[in-house]
């Protein structure tokens, strides 16, 4: 699922957007084989690195999990459950805690708004969107199920990090898990409303 996240050039949908990753991720792993639980951050451009390290909580521990490929730049912050700052960073919603896992989407901000303008604001979330989309295709075909949270506290995510000033800036949040079917809602197939 992480492979997929990067862009690459000439594969969809990251041929759509002309621009290096911008974005990256902060993963609350609760339930994943293999890994253990904990606070876990995935560049999507090495070139961030120094950046990050410089900028986020200086007893971020930084370990590279076991038998991670190597082109996947996948770093444990923190051991232990997140479940509930998780769910406290998305407005207490569950769905962010009882999954196999839920993340953040952050962005190079200020440097990236001051190199190209404030037009950029929407830029970002662009490829907020197209991170969403792409996450929710890979859960399916993992076998599971996601859910976009448009509803999070920037600032209790930035201090779970470190982060202060503008330099960083959370933008999305997503979550991915086993589904459990909401019984008040009605479920029609799509366009069900069309005459066929
Ligand atoms: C930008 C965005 C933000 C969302 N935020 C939340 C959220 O905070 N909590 C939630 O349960 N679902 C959230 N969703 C998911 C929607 O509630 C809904 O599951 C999704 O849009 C599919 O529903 P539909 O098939 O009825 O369109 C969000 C979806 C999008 C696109």
């Amino acid at each position: 699922m992480l492979d997929h996240t990067l862009p690459r050039a000439g594969v969809p949908p990251w041929d759509m957007l002309p621009w290096p990753a911008y974005l990256h991720l902060v993963i609350f792993v609760h339930r994943v084989n293999g890994l253990t639980a904990g606070l876990y951050l995935f560049e999507r451009d090495p070139a961030i690195h120094d950046r990050l390290r410089a900028s986020l909580h200086p007893n971020c521990l930084w370990e590279r999990p076991a038998d991670c490929p190597e082109h996947l730049r996948l770093f444990l912050l923190q051991h232990g459950e997140s479940r509930r700052v998780a769910q406290a960073i998305s407005c207490q919603q569950e769905i962010a805690a009882d999954g196999a896992f839920s993340l953040g989407m952050f962005a190079d901000f200020a440097p990236t708004i001051r190199a190209h303008g404030a037009w950029w604001y929407r830029r970002l979330f662009w490829e907020s969107g197209v991170l969403g989309q792409v996450l929710y295709l890979e859960a399916e075909a993992a076998g599971v199920r996601s859910t976009g949270i448009g509803c999070y506290f920037d600032d209790l995510f930035h201090d779970l990090l470190g982060l202060s000033g503008d330099e960083f800036q959370d933008l999305y949040h997503f979550t991915v898990g086993a589904p459990v079917e909401d019984r008040r809602l009605t479920t029609l197939p799509p366009y069900a409303h069309l005459r066929r």
